[in-house]
């Protein structure tokens, strides 16, 4: 599936391009945003390394790795998303998403979580969807919890972060489980 673009209530995800490189730069490089990631602060060159790992991945035949732009109607790139296959044998699939300070709190989040959610159980067939977050990203959590995901327990010491290992909240939706918002059309572009 290549050249794929979603749309949300207030939202485009889209394809990355290589050309996105100062907005995904503006959040990716701000140490408030990527406080709790395993990755970051990026430095420009970390930047450019990451957009055309995503460009390379998204041309990979059979394609395991959907990570998108989000873009708001007025065109502003303001985060990404992403809903890579971790076990394709089992329709296993990993959300994680990633929004701009100066557009957190207005529940894009949110949108785009349960987008990703309704395109990986409609249109990837999968079976079970997971997330982790950092047991103090409270927002993050509220977001899994407002997209349908519950949560399944405490993973200890499953990530080395900044130095230590720590502890990782894991949140999960399953195809039969709880109804989720399914307006969500797919198109190609
Ligand atoms: C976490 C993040 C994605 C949230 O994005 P957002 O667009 O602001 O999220 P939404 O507006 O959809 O929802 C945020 C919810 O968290 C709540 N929230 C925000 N800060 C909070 C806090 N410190 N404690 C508890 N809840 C909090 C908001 O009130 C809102 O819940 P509500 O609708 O019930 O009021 C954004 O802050 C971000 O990108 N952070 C950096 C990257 C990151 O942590 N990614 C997730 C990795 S697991």
């Amino acid at each position: 599936m290549k050249g794929m673009e979603l749309r949300s209530e207030r939202l485009v995800l889209r394809e990355f391009r290589l050309n996105d490189q100062d907005a995904a730069h503006r959040y990716g490089s701000d140490e408030d945003v990527t406080r709790y990631m395993t990755w970051g602060p990026n430095s420009l060159t970390d930047t450019v390394n990451y957009l055309s790992d995503v460009v390379r991945r998204a041309s990979a035949e059979p394609r395991t790795s959907f990570i998108l732009a989000v873009v708001t109607s007025d065109g502003d790139l303001i985060g990404a998303v992403h809903l890579k296959f971790t076990d394709a044998s089992h329709r296993q699939g990993e959300l994680g998403y990633v929004i701009a300070k100066n557009s957190w709190g207005l529940g894009y989040a949110t949108e785009v979580a349960r987008c990703l959610i309704a395109f990986g159980f409609d249109e990837l067939d999968l079976d079970r969807i997971t997330a982790t977050c950092h047991p103090d990203n409270l927002a993050s959590a509220r977001v899994l919890e407002k997209a349908g995901m519950r949560l399944e327990g405490t993973l200890r010491g499953n990530l080395q972060f900044r130095g230590a290992s720590r502890d990782s909240q894991l949140y999960a939706i399953a195809a039969n489980g709880e109804a989720i918002d399914r307006a969500t059309g797919v198109q190609a572009i």
